[in-house]
Parts: C-alpha cells; sequence; structure tokens
C-alpha cells in the first residue's frame, strides 16, 4: 500500500500498517521530510514513532519516496494530506486535489483509493469523478473513506488499538479489501463501522464537532463559575461520573487549539451554509467563541496580576505546543496568548520541553529560554499554558526564588493550588474564583 502525504496523520499511519505486516510505501513532496524518514527518522516529535518507523525500515516493510510513479504500483492507496482551513473558515481542498491529479495517470490497474483526511462531505464523490476521467485504469479504481481519529501525543496507540474503524465503502469489494487490510485491528475485537460514503465523511466532523463542543461547554461553565463563586474542577469531576457525560475533554482552562477541532468545526459550519442548512449547526460559532474567549481572559488575569499593563514586564509562557505531548503548535492557544502579550508590550519568555524550534521559527520576536528557571527568572508574571506532565511537579518555591514577582495563572489547571498558595504564590485559575478570591487574605490563612 502507499500512503500519499507525511504528515502526523500519514507518517503514523505508514508505520502503523507496517506494524501490521504490510508493505508500504510513503510518500511525500517534501525531500527533506523523506529523507529524514528513510533515514528512520519522524520530521516531529511523536513519542514511540521513532522506533515504529525504525523497526519496520529494518523489516523490509517500510520505505519512503519522492515518486509517485513508484507509489502507484500499490493496490490500496491512502489519502493522508491536510485539509486546512482557508479564507472564510471552508476547508482548503488544493493538496487533496493536487495528490490526486498528480497520482490519476499513473493508476493503471484495479486499486483502492481510500480517503483518510478530514473532508467536507461530499468529497469521495468528487474524487470518484475526478479518477473517472484522470485515471487510465477508470472504474477498476474505486474510492473509500476511512477517517481517522487519532489523537497527536499518543497516535501510536490510537493507530494500532482504535476506538472503532469507520469503513465508508461504496461496495463489498472496496469494504472487503479495508476488512483485510485492518484484518489484526479487526480480529483483536474493535467496533467496525460500515458506512456509505457520505456517512462516513460526516463521522469524522461530528466527532470532532462533538469533542470541541463539550470542552467549550465546560468553560461556558467555567465562565458561569467565576461570576457565581463556583469551582468547576470539581464540577468536571461530579459530571464525569455520569456514565451518559463521561469525564473525558472536560478539561477547563484554556481551550482547544492545534491543526484540528478549530478548523474543522469551521469547515462544518461551511459546509452546512452551503448545503443550505447552516442554521443546523450555527451553535458552532458559540462553541468557537467560548473557545476564542479563554485566551482573551487567561490574558486579562495576566495583565492583573502584572498591575494593569505589560509594558516593561516580562511574563514567562510555560508551553507553546497546542497541548501536552506534541511539538505541534498550529492554532496553539499557548502561542496565541502570548502573542497578544507581546503585542501589548510584555516581554514573554517561552519554554517548551518538546515545541522550541517550530515556536521559534513560526514567532521569531518572542524570547526563547532553555529551561522553566530561565523562563521564569525576573517574570512578573508566570502563565502554565500547556499540559506538559513536566509543569505538574514544578516546585513553587525554587521558582518563587527565581520570578521577580510571585504570580501565577494555572490557564490549564496542571497545578496543586494549595502548594503554590502556600508559597506564597498570587494564583489564578480560570473558573476557580475562590482561590482568586483568597489572593487578597494573608498567606497563613491559607494553608
Ligand atoms: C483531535 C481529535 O481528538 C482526534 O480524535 C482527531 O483524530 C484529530 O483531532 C484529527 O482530526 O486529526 P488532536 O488535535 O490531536 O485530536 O487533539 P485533542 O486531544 O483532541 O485536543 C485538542 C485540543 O483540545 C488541545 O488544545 C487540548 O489541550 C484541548 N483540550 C482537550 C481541552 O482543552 N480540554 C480537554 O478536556 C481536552
Amino acid at each position: 500500500m502507499s500512503v500519499l502525504g507525511c504528515g502526523y496523520l500519514g507518517v503514523t499511519h505508514a508505520a502503523g500498517m507496517a506494524e501490521l505486516g504490510h508493505q508500504v510505501i510513503g510518500v511525500d513532496v517534501d525531500i527533506a521530510k523523506i529523507a529524514a524518514l528513510a533515514g528512520g527518522r519522524s520530521p516531529f516529535f511523536e513519542p514511540g514513532l521513532d522506533e515504529l518507523i525504525s523497526r519496520n525500515i529494518a523489516a523490509g516493510r517500510l520505505s519512503f519516496t519522492t515518486s509517485y510513479e513508484e507509489a502507484a504500483a500499490a493496490d490500496v492507496h491512502f489519502l493522508c494530506v491536510g485539509t486546512p482551513q482557508r479564507d472564510g473558515g471552508a476547508a482548503d481542498m488544493s493538496y487533496l486535489d493536487a495528490v490526486v491529479e498528480t497520482l490519476a495517470p499513473f493508476l493503471v490497474k484495479e486499486c483502492l483509493i481510500v480517503g483518510k483526511s478530514t473532508v467536507p462531505v461530499g468529497t469521495a464523490a468528487r474524487i470518484t469523478s475526478m479518477l473517472r476521467v484522470l485515471a487510465p485504469a477508470g472504474e477498476a479504481v474505486s474510492v473509500a473513506w476511512n477517517p481517522e481519529f487519532l489523537c497527536e501525543g499518543k497516535a501510536v496507540s490510537d493507530t494500532l488499538h482504535p476506538d472503532r474503524l469507520v469503513l465508508g465503502v461504496p461496495d463489498e469489494r472496496a469494504e472487503k479489501v479495508l476488512r483485510e487490510v485492518y484484518a489484526p485491528i479487526i480480529d483483536a475485537g474493535v467496533p467496525v463501522v460500515v458506512a456509505d460514503l457520505p456517512t462516513a465523511e460526516v463521522i469524522k466532523t461530528a466527532a470532532n464537532s462533538f469533542t470541541a463542543t463539550k470542552i467549550s461547554f465546560i468553560n461556558a461553565i467555567a465562565e458561569f463559575c467565576e461570576a457565581s463563586g463556583a469551582d468547576v474542577t470539581v464540577v468536571s469531576e461530579a459530571l464525569g461520573y455520569d456514565a451518559r457525560i463521561g469525564r473525558q475533554f472536560l478539561n477547563s482552562g484554556l481551550g482547544f487549539g492545534g491543526g484540528c477541532l478549530p478548523k474543522d468545526i469551521r469547515a462544518f459550519q461551511a459546509r452546512a451554509y452551503e448545503l443550505g442548512v447552516g442554521q443546523a449547526l450555527a451553535f458552532l460559532a458559540e462553541v468557537d467563541a467560548v473557545n476564542l474567549r479563554c485566551r482573551e481572559r487567561v490574558v486579562e488575569y495576566l495583565r492583573k496580576q502584572c498591575g494593569g499593563a505589560f509594558t516593561g514586564r516580562r511574563i514567562a509562557v510555560l508551553g507553546a505546543a497546542f497541548k501536552g505531548g506534541t511539538d505541534d503548535i498550529r492554532d496553539s492557544p499557548a502561542l496565541h496568548v502570548a502573542n497578544i502579550v507581546s503585542a501589548q508590550e510584555g516581554e514573554v519568555a517561552v519554554y517548551d520541553p518538546q515545541a522550541m524550534s517550530n515556536a521559534r521559527r513560526a514567532f521569531p520576536h518572542l524570547v526563547y529560554e532553555n529551561s522553566v528557571l530561565e523562563a521564569v527568572r525576573g517574570a512578573d508574571a508566570v502563565a502554565v499554558l500547556t499540559d506538559w506532565p513536566e509543569f505538574v511537579t514544578l516546585n513553587p518555591y525554587t521558582l518563587g526564588d527565581e520570578a521577580r514577582s510571585r504570580n501565577i495563572v494555572d490557564a490549564r489547571h496542571a497545578l496543586d493550588p494549595t502548594q503554590w498558595l502556600r508559597a506564597g504564590w498570587n494564583y489564578i485559575a480560570p473558573g476557580r474564583p475562590a482561590l482568586q478570591a483568597s489572593l487578597n487574605e494573608p498567606v497563613d490563612s491559607l494553608v
């Protein structure tokens, strides 16, 4: 099989399919990326992925190329290129279309094209029509849609042990091929949902929209908690025990970012408007608005801690990745906050365990430090903006000795407030007003 597009999704999928025992060739137009992969190195940080790539290259099951002609020999082709947001919110299909157009002339025998990218409903049908015209093998080329649900940071295990497989197929022949591809996973008892093409496409955007809605729901409750004196973290805990709700994706704080949820809810709305049912998904605009307000509120807390303005103040930003466990900075809430503070004349010192070089490349005007301590040194306020495990165990006394003022915004609810309050820090966490109110009390009464 071939995997077209070697980003977070494609590389993990290629290595995962090789691990299942298939012969896999990964394709990308980026020569440097292909060279790194051929040398057994992932071009990005993803736990366990380097080992998976090296092991399968060594076993002779995995290779990489920039040649579509070489890839065209495969029986199954997975489309794994990005579908980023374009102006107006709709998905940019140019990368996907370019891959199909480049591959098509080489398709001279029966094969199955399997879309994994997140796409607007109707894309599989459109690609089928394109291939009818462009591929010499004509009707012997089928198109299926098999959405991917992996989360960055645990992509390897999500690929090899998914919650479910969705097989969007035009006919039984395509279903049979996909069942063969995933046989070891299906044999392990993973549920399989067989659907037609539009249904498979909708399942993916519906899943991401639901999780985004769940996060914004709890962040809206956090805003309400702030006005009403309640504690959102306890609300999440209690809601989580309700089997109908579940605890996952109820972590409030800074909201969602990344290369998927934000752009997927916008593309879903754009497609709904095109189909004349914009009203049905209009609530997703509110999901988006609640999410973006989380970032603004964190900036406000920091400004308050800095005495009302950032000019002449140093703010330590702990975390640059859009979440812990990845070096991905696409639509990172942490860097969004950092950039607002910087635009308001604050000196922003960023530290992240993995995402420093990506962040530095994208935002060279920010200051980057090599450790938490260096970032915090001389800071007027510290902001914990990414949920890295390394931040959970930070010592409030050690950091207190480095900071100019003991101000901290725990935007991901990563820290134990009692410890930080005891160490004399002004501690603010979104949706936990009782802790903020206690800032005004003498430190001794807080312990
Ligand atoms: C998301 C989906 O969860 C995957 O199922 C999907 O396959 C993927 O997009 C995709 O479409 O490719 P991912 O972007 O890796 O995965 O990240 P998530 O783990 O979903 O987190 C998204 C954002 O929400 C992060 O910024 C995270 O910090 C935030 N989040 C997550 C919260 O603010 N609270 C939570 O409780 C959970």
